[in-house]
C-alpha cells in the first residue's frame, strides 16, 4: 500500500477485526440457498426458497420485520448439525476473504429437538465448525461469544453464562446481551452479568440504546452500571451518560491497567434499518471516532441481511467522514485494545496491523 493514496485504499486487503457479528444474521443468501436446495432435493424442507423470502438486493429490513427473520425462517432452515456446520464454515470464509483477521461472532445458544442437539451441542458443533473453517482460511482467528436473549428468563440468561465458561477453553470469549430491543426488562440480567464478570476470563459487550424503546434512562442506569467492556450501537444516549461511557476505566492486575471502553458501532445496519436519522453522514460514528476514553469499532453486525461487507463499512467511513489513511489505519489498530481474546492475540494483531502502518 506504499504509494496508496486516500482516494484509492484496498479496504479488503486492509488488516481487520470484526468484533459484531451475529453468526445467523452474518449467513448469507447464496449460503441459506445453497442449504435450502440440498434440503428441497432430498424433500427435507418446505420452506421457500430464501432468495425469495430474502431477495438479493432487499437490505431495508427495520426492527418490525427483522427478528422474525430469524423466528420464522432463518432457525426453520438452519435446524440440524449439517447446515449449522456448512453456514458457520461459509461465515468465517467469507470474512477471511473480505480480510477479516480476528473475528468474534456471536450468538444465541438455541437447542435444535429434532436433531438432537441441545445448547451445549449447538455451541459445540459452532465451535467444531469454526475450527475447520481456520483450517482452510489461516489469515483469520475466530473466537466466539454467547448471546444472552431480552426475552430469556434470568436462569436461561445464567445457563448461557455457564455455556460460556463450560467453552472458554474451546475458544469462547465472552457474553452479550442481544434481541428484540422491544422486549424484556434487562434489570432481569444482573445477577448473569455479575456472574460472567466474577473470575475473569470472559469479556460483557451489550446491546446498548439501539432503540428508543431500549434507551430509557433506567436501562441504561443499569447496564452502565454492570460496567460492560463494550457497548453495540449506542445511538439513543442522552450527555450524562455519554459521560458514564467515557468515565476513566480500570482493569487488570490490582485495578492498575487504564482500559478503554469498546464501541462497535454499525453503520449500514443503522441506516438501513432506519435506527438513525438520516443517512450514513449523520450517523453517530462522526460524534464519537476521535472520543477520548472510547475506542470505535466499525462492525457488519447481519451482514448477510445488511449487505455490507466490513471492508465496505471502512471504505463508507473514508467516502462520508473523510478520514485520512493514517487516521483509518490508526483506527483499525486501535480496535485490538478492545478485543475479548487476550495479550498473546492482540500482540499478534499488532504485528500484522503494524506491519502495514509502516507499509
Ligand atoms: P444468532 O444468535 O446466531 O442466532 O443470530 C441471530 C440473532 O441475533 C437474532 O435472532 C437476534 O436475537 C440477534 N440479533 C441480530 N442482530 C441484532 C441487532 O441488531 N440487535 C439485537 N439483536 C440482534
Ligand atoms: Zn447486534
Amino acid at each position: 500500500m506504499a504509494s496508496e493514496s486516500e482516494a484509492d485504499m484496498d479496504f479488503v486487503s486492509m488488516p481487520k477485526i470484526e468484533i459484531h457479528a451475529h453468526l445467523s444474521g452474518s449467513i448469507s443468501r447464496q449460503c441459506l440457498h445453497e442449504i435450502w436446495a440440498k434440503k428441497k432435493a432430498a424433500g427435507a424442507t418446505d420452506l421457500e426458497d430464501p432468495l425469495v423470502v430474502m431477495p438479493v438486493d432487499k437490505h431495508d429490513y427495520d426492527l418490525n420485520t427483522f427478528f422474525p427473520l430469524f423466528s420464522s425462517y432463518i432457525y426453520h432452515l438452519v435446524d440440524d448439525v449439517e447446515s449449522l456446520t456448512y453456514s458457520t464454515k461459509a461465515v468465517v470464509a467469507d470474512f477471511a476473504n473480505d480480510g477479516v483477521v480476528y473475528l468474534e461472532l456471536r450468538t444465541t445458544p438455541r437447542a435444535m429437538p429434532a436433531a438432537g442437539l441441545d445448547k451445549a451441542a449447538y455451541v459445540q458443533a459452532v465451535l467444531d465448525a469454526m475450527s475447520a473453517a481456520q483450517a482452510e482460511h489461516p489469515s483469520i482467528r475466530a473466537k466466539l461469544i454467547l448471546s444472552m436473549d431480552r426475552r430469556n428468563t434470568p436462569q436461561e440468561a445464567r445457563d448461557v453464562v455457564l455455556l460460556a465458561r463450560q467453552f472458554c477453553s474451546r475458544g469462547v470469549v465472552g457474553v452479550d446481551l442481544c434481541g428484540d430491543p422491544a422486549k424484556g426488562d434487562v434489570a432481569l440480567f444482573t445477577s448473569a452479568v455479575r456472574e460472567a464478570k466474577a473470575g475473569g476470563g470472559l469479556g460483557v459487550t451489550v446491546h446498548f440504546a439501539e432503540a428508543e424503546c431500549s434507551a430509557s434512562e433506567a436501562e441504561l442506569q443499569t447496564i452502565m452500571d454492570w460496567d460492560p467492556d463494550r457497548l453495540g450501537h449506542v445511538i439513543h444516549v442522552p450527555d450524562h451518560i455519554k459521560q458514564r461511557i467515557t468515565a476513566p476505566r480500570l482493569g487488570g492486575a490490582n485495578n492498575s491497567v487504564a482500559m478503554t471502553r469498546g464501541l462497535e458501532l454499525c453503520l449500514s445496519c443503522n441506516v438501513h434499518a432506519k435506527m438513525i436519522v438520516g443517512s450514513f453522514e449523520a450517523h453517530h460514528f462522526g460524534e464519537w471516532w476521535r472520543v477520548a476514553g472510547v475506542t470505535v469499532v466499525p462492525c457488519t453486525d447481519d451482514v448477510g441481511v445488511f449487505g455490507s461487507p466490513v471492508s465496505n463499512e471502512w471504505r463508507l467511513i473514508q467516502q462520508h467522514f473523510r478520514l485520512a489513511r493514517a487516521e483509518i489505519l490508526e483506527l483499525a489498530r486501535k480496535g485490538i485494545d478492545v478485543i475479548f481474546g487476550g495479550e498473546e492475540e492482540k500482540q499478534r494483531l499488532r504485528n500484522i496491523m503494524w506491519q502495514r502502518l509502516n507499509d
